[in-house]
């Protein structure tokens, strides 16, 4: 259906200039392997995996095949003392894929929901374990968790906080770890700002570790523009929340499923947190579901009691969804038979000497990338912020590239089935797009 014959007036849609865009309308109709087709039959290159999730490509058969099967069978049973197989058979399947002893996995609907499950679940664990003052939920500037209450707590982007506050009073913020002295045009991880992690200290010694459950951190910042951890710094954090008796909570909802080179960025890193969030990839986005892997001591902790009473008075309608799980089996089939983690690592130094050429462009501030994710950081107009961004972002699409943006940063993040000459596209598209704006 083309938009002209459409009433775009009664969807209000999500994050987006509703206003400007049902004036310049960009409809999707269809999508096949690296490419997205228009409502007006033009073809777009697909350079942010739809918005960071689709990661294995449009239309892979065997998820869509999945998906179709599982229609047939059964498209809903109950969440709450009731199951299907397929639930747990992708629990354990997460389990066996993520590090150490992440065996539990509560499944939530998005990644704020994701996010909002596994601050309550810190808290019940303390609970649980006799220490119901530890409360406190540690989030950093310019995190993202979701829009939902928690994660907006302890997320750090002040335009999704602007208007929706208060927000939970038992929260703390550590620093950022964005535009670091020395680390501009870094490739991969930056060498400086592990000592930022050590904030975490004052914040204990304010608070008192008694007080607080859990820090919550992506291991890359992606819709704040693409922060990488500095070498060290996510390490750190680990060693101090371990120190200090207190969770630590991944939220990779980005960067898990092959995105930073490995099924998560614990993993790439070897890194152990208590609980890692996940949504997006999760699914190939192909069914909304998020999913948060728990640890051995946190679910056993909470887990204990009468046998016959409910445990955790949490959960959603829709936890553990017959599509939703049997779309997930099929995608980790499909990353484990295609490779696409090793794809993924194997290309991205070929992804980050082509993003890094864009460098010669005078209002190219920085350029940042880690595994198959990039940003272009832009140099703001004077008085308009996001506006060059922005319009990169339209003379793109017009080119038959889609990008991301988030205020004067491109953000880049391709399927992990690009080959070469598609990431050459993109690059020869925003060359030619940098020099006119
Ligand atoms: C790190 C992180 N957490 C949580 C979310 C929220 O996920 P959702 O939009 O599925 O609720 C996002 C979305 O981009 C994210 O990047």
């Amino acid at each position: 259906m083309s938009a002209n014959m459409q009433n775009l007036e009664s969807y209000w849609m999500p994050f987006t200039a509703n206003r400007a865009f049902k004036k310049n309308p960009r409809l999707f109709a269809s999508a096949d392997g690296m490419y997205y087709q228009t409502t007006e039959g033009k073809k777009i290159l697909d350079g942010c995996a739809g918005l960071w999730c689709v990661n294995a490509g449009h239309g892979q058969k065997k998820i869509n095949d999945a998906l179709k099967f599982q229609i047939d069978q059964m498209t809903y049973s109950p969440a709450f003392q009731g199951g299907h197989l397929g639930a747990f058979e992708f629990a354990e399947r997460l389990a066996d894929m993520f590090p150490g002893n992440l065996n539990h996995v509560f499944f939530t609907n998005s990644g704020s929901e994701a996010a909002d499950t596994s601050l309550k679940l810190a808290r019940a664990y303390y609970k649980a374990r006799g220490n119901p003052e530890k409360v406190k939920l540690i989030g950093r500037d310019k995190g993202y968790h979701g829009v939902n209450f928690g994660g907006l707590s302890v997320g750090g982007i002040p335009a999704a906080r602007k208007v929706f506050g208060p927000f939970l009073p038992e929260v703390d913020h550590l620093p950022h770890t964005h535009n670091v002295d020395g680390n501009l045009f870094a490739k991969g991880q930056p060498e400086n700002g592990a000592n930022l992690a050590d904030r975490l200290l004052e914040i204990i010694e304010l608070h008192g570790a008694e007080t607080i459950a859990a820090v919550i951190v992506e291991p890359m910042a992606g819709s704040a523009g693409v922060v990488v951890p500095p070498k060290g710094y996510l390490e750190r954090l680990r060693k101090i929340t371990k120190d200090n008796d207190i969770l630590l909570i991944f939220d990779e909802v980005i960067t898990a499923f092959g995105r930073t080179g490995d099924v998560s960025t614990a993993s790439l890193l070897n890194i152990q947190p208590d609980m890692i969030n996940t949504a997006k990839g999760l699914t190939n986005g192909a069914v909304p579901m998020g999913a948060v892997l728990i640890s051995d001591e946190i679910q056993s902790t909470i887990v204990d009691g009468p046998p016959d009473v409910i445990e955790l008075f949490h959960g959603y309608t829709y936890s553990g969804h017959p599509l939703a799980c049997a779309a997930g089996i099929a995608t980790m089939d499909v990353y484990a038979e295609q490779k696409l983690f090793e794809r993924a690592a194997s290309l991205t130094p070929y992804f980050e000497k082509a993003v890094h050429s864009l460098k010669r462009h005078d209002n190219v501030r920085d350029i940042r990338n880690f595994g198959m994710v990039a940003a272009i950081d832009l140099i703001p107009r004077e008085g308009a912020p996001a506006a060059r961004a922005f319009d990169a972002y339209l003379k793109a699409f017009e080119q038959g590239v889609l990008i991301r943006t988030t205020g004067d940063i491109i953000a880049l993040s391709p399927p992990l089935i690009i080959d070469e000459s598609e990431i050459e596209t993109i690059i020869d598209t925003l060359d030619d797009i940098l020099a006119t704006i």
